[in-house]
Parts: C-alpha cells; structure tokens; sequence
C-alpha cells in the first residue's frame, strides 16, 4: 500500500457519537421513509453524506470568531477577508455571501437571459438550478473518460473544448450566456480539471467573447491535484497554481463551506468587470443584506479569512486528498468498484456494477447507501438517478449517465481507523447486494425532490 500523510494536526476537541444497534437502525430508517436525508444526524455514526460545511475549523479560526466584528457596515473582518481573497486570487472585486448557491443567485440572472445556454464541463445541481431560474438551460460537457469509472485518467474533470465549440457554434455564440469550468468537478466524482485544459477552455471563451466563470468549491483540492499530476507543474506552489487557474477567468462563485473549511459562507468575485459587479451588489442589498458582510456574521468573515489560508496549505492537502485515496484503494482491494483514479472529497462507488440487477428506475445507487446505512450506521448518498427529478411533462424517470454511490469525507474530521471501518462494512454489504431490490418513489416534490421523498423497498 501506498504511503499516506499523516494528518498534520491533532484532536484538541471530540464530538461524541452514538452507536447504534441494527434494530435502532431498522427502525430509523423506515421512519426516515428510507431517504437518507430523513435521518436524525444522532442516528448516524459515520456521516459521509457530505463534505460541504461539515469540517472542523481550527483553534485558530475559533480564536478568530472572538475577535469577529460584528458592524453592520464597514466590518473589520470584512475587510480583513478582502485582504485574504486579492492576496490569494489577484482579483479586484470580491463580495461575500451566505453560501454557493447565494453566490449563483446573484451572479448569474448578470449574465444569462431567458432562452439562453450555460456549458459547463458538469454543472451542479444548485448550479443547474438557479440557471433554470433565469430562463435558461444547463448543458454539461465533460471529456467522455469521466464516463468509464474503471479507466484511470488524471484530469477526468476536464471539459471536452472541441465539443465545447461545436455547441457553441451548433447554438450560435449569442445563445450561450456563460461557460462554467467547475473545480473540481463533483458530479463526476470529485475529478479534477488540468491547467493546461482550463486555458484552452478559457481561449475559446474569449475568441468567442463569452464569460467564463469558474465554480470554485473546490479550488485548492483542485491545484494540488495539478501540482500532483499535471508534467511541469510539480514544483510550483498551490498558491502560484490558484493564480495560474483563476488568470483568465471574468468571474467565479464559491461554496466556502468545502476547500475554505467553515460551516457556512460563500464568495462571488469579478476579476475587474466594474458593470458586472455593480449588478451583482444591486441583488446583493436585497437579498443577502449590506455589502460588508453580505448574509455573515463578522465571526463568520473572520472564520472564512483563516479558513481561506488554511485550506490552500500543501501539508493540509496532502493528507486530505491521502484519504480519499485511502478509502478508494481499500474499498478497490475488496472488489467494491469505485471512480478511478480516486478524487478530492469523496469516494464515488459505481453502483451500476455492484447492483446490475437493480435497474435505474429503482434507484441502484440509493439503495446501496440504504444498506451501508442499515449495516454499521454509515451514511452516504445518490449521485445518479434518484437525485434526477421526474420529466415535468411525461412524468418519466431520467436516468443518470453514472450511478454514483457517494462518501464524502468532511475535512479534518474523521480518522483512519474510520475510514477501515467503512471498508469493513462494505465488504459486508458486496455479500448480500444479491439480495437487494430497489425502491420506489411514494411521495414527491415537483423539483428536489430527493431531499424528501419517501421511497418504499421493493419485496
Ligand atoms: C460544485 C458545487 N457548486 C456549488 C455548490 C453549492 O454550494 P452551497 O451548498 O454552499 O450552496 C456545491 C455544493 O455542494 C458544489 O459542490
């Protein structure tokens, strides 16, 4: 086995968590009506449903929240935030916001009309989402290796450019509102996006005068993989790497609650389009509140500024990104089929392959995450069909181009020995996936509909 390194920080602090027995667990989760996002976090042992919000912040960042200032206008820890973001990114404009998706809302309705096209190498769904709400449609543009979950490619993040211009001249350049490089790219299992990929991405956008804008959660993850495995950009710093990434785009949005290490917050920023800035701040006041703490508390500034240097640390990124490829190594040792090469937050198991019997309209990822959960109280989630609502005219089921089982690892939280025992479940799990059959949808929403819909098991 490959060396790890160790976590450059140690346990000052626990958060004490329950064990439950099977019966417990049996009994949660069909209150839960069998959707994992019905659990009550203290029946779960290992939350792995996601890495977004749920790290340990540092003592230096608690220290930080004591010395918050908590001014409604002209905030000293706003400004100190700003100081952190143009250090970091070279940029000119940077306004703060309560999270990713509050980033999406005010940036977006700037650049794109009704009947207009976003192309990203994968959108997010919140990304999809708020696109929808400004009239326009999400197409998605990943290179096909990201499709193949066996077959190892270093950058399976990055966009497909020559696909990328044939939808743009298929479209017409008026039709596309912006191109979106997200980094690194969830949807396809945390895959990162190479440089060299990102400047022929952001030369096409500007050939064709387009915005390009850069979903940025994962930003650091995303350089120390380029750092990692990109020829001649070994012996470069992660933050000469960020620099390079964010060059050349005009704009970017961020969940802070990934790659900056806080429970909530986010940033939309501008590279130094003044007009596009001052369209964002109009929907900011409004919405997220005034622009010097835009929906934060000063504590919560103050956390993002520390959160922000802490997550571009190399020694941090090395350990974190070691375990993912520690749980992706062992759960491959054991015959559980995962993305590969393993990628920055999470472990995406190929659900179609442990359950070819469970077909996609009976949701094989979910009920694989189902099972784990019954088993040892280990929580993940759907990335494939079941999280794709229905058509809203026919009312069809799509099916998801992968059937992503998802374990995300919050940052700085769990421990190896963790890690060993989420392998260990699993592999219990592989023995009885002959047995499991599927579920079906009871009850719905119209859009989002995974977060609470009841499902039924198959008998
Ligand atoms: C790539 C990506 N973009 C945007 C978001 C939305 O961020 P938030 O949950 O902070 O609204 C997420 C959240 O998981 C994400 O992974």
């Amino acid at each position: 086995m490959a060396d790890y390194m160790p976590e450059p920080y140690r346990i000052k602090m626990v958060e004490p968590l329950k064990v439950t027995t099977r019966e417990e667990r049996e009994s949660s989760i069909r209150e839960a009506h069998y959707n994992l996002f019905g659990l009550r976090s203290d029946d779960v042992f290992i939350d792995m449903l996601t890495d977004s919000g749920t790290g340990a912040m540092s003592d230096r960042q608690w220290a930080g929240m004591m010395l918050g200032d908590e001014s409604y206008a002209g905030s000293r820890s706003y400004y100190r935030l700003m100081e952190v973001c143009h250090d970091l990114f070279g940029w000119q404009y940077f306004q703060p916001v309560h999270q990713g998706r509050a980033a999406e809302k005010v940036l977006f309705p700037n650049l794109l009309k009704p009947g207009q096209i976003s192309i990203s190498n994968m959108h997010f769904d919140t990304t999809t989402g708020h696109v929808m709400l400004c009239g326009a449609q999400a197409v998605d543009c990943v290179v096909p290796e990201a499709l193949d979950t066996a077959a190892y490619h270093p950058f399976k993040g990055n966009m497909d450019n020559s696909r990328l211009v044939e939808l743009i001249e298929q479209y017409g350049r008026d039709r596309v509102g912006m191109i979106v490089i997200t980094v690194t790219c969830n949807s396809a299992g945390g895959q990162p996006v190479s440089l060299a990929n990102m400047q022929e991405t952001a030369s096409i956008a500007r050939r064709y005068d387009i915005p390009l804008v850069i979903d940025a959660a994962r930003f650091a993850e995303n350089a120390f993989f380029i750092k990692e495995r990109e020829q001649g950009q070994g012996d470069r710093s992660i933050r000469e790497i960020v620099r390079d990434m964010f060059s050349q785009a005009d704009a970017f949005t961020m969940s802070a609650k990934k790659d900056a290490i806080v429970n909530m917050g986010g940033i939309v920023a501008v590279r130094e389009d003044e007009q596009l800035i001052e369209g964002i701040r109009r929907i900011v006041v409004p919405n997220e509140g005034f622009l010097s703490y835009g929906g934060l508390a000063g504590r919560d500034l103050e956390a993002l500024a520390i959160g922000l240097e802490e997550g571009v640390e190399e020694s941090f990124l090395r350990s974190y990104t070691g375990q993912t490829r520690y749980l992706t190594e062992r759960l491959t040792n054991i015959g559980v089929p995962c993305q590969q090469p393993a990628g920055g937050h999470a472990v995406f198991i190929d659900a179609r392959k442990i359950l070819p019997h469970v077909p996609f309209d009976r949701f094989p990822a979910h009920s694989f995450c189902v099972e784990v959960y019954r088993e040892a109280g280990i929580r993940g989630c759907d990335v494939g069909s079941f999280i794709l609502d229905p058509d809203p005219v026919t009312g069809k089921q799509p099916q998801a181009l992968m059937e992503f089982a998802r374990y995300c690892i919050p940052r700085r939280t769990y421990t190896q020995a963790h890690l060993d025992y989420v392998a260990s479940s699993m592999s219990r799990v592989m023995e009885k996936a002959g047995a499991i059959r599927g579920f079906r949808v009871v009850r719905q929403a119209k859009i989002l509909r995974h977060f609470t819909a009841e499902l039924e098991p198959y008998a």
